[in-house]
């Protein structure tokens, strides 16, 4: 009985592991965005950038009064690795928040959260 079990949910296991196997392949033509979670949306290249251009870089860029220019990957990537760009923005008790003004949108912050959570890659 529990091996008749057993070889019922391997039988199971295949059928998912093949289905989903082959639901990748017709996601390449027909992406299915329900399966695609926000995060992996997320880049660099197009959403970080946007957001550092519209709400740091007025300050943050060579000869600004913010330190660092960030409109250089790898001085944004050192204030994430050093943590004071998570501080910065999300931490409510930082004594100077970033952007001094606020002004984030939820969806913003969330882009944000998903890149740095992922490590802030440089895609
Ligand atoms: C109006 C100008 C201005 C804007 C806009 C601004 N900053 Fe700043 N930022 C500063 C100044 C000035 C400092 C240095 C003083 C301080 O730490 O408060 C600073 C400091 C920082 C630091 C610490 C840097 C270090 O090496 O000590 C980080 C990280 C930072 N900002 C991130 C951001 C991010 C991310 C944004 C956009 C979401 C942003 N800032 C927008 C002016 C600005």
């Amino acid at each position: 009985m529990t091996n008749k079990l057993f070889g019922a949910s391997l039988i199971g296991c295949a059928f998912l592991i093949f289905f989903s196997c082959t639901k990748e392949v017709i996601d390449i033509s027909t992406p299915d965005t329900s399966a695609i979670s926000f995060c992996d949306t997320v880049t660099y290249g197009t959403h970080i950038t946007d957001f550092l251009n519209t709400h740091c870089t007025t300050c943050h860029v060579a000869g600004g009064i913010g330190p660092g220019d960030f409109t250089n990957y790898s001085e944004i990537k050192s204030e994430l690795d050093q943590g004071d760009l998570e501080e910065k923005v999300f931490d409510p008790n930082t004594c100077s928040p970033m952007p001094p003004c606020g002004g984030l949108t939820t969806e913003e912050k969330d882009r944000l959260q998903c890149w740095i959570d992922a490590g802030g890659p440089n895609n």
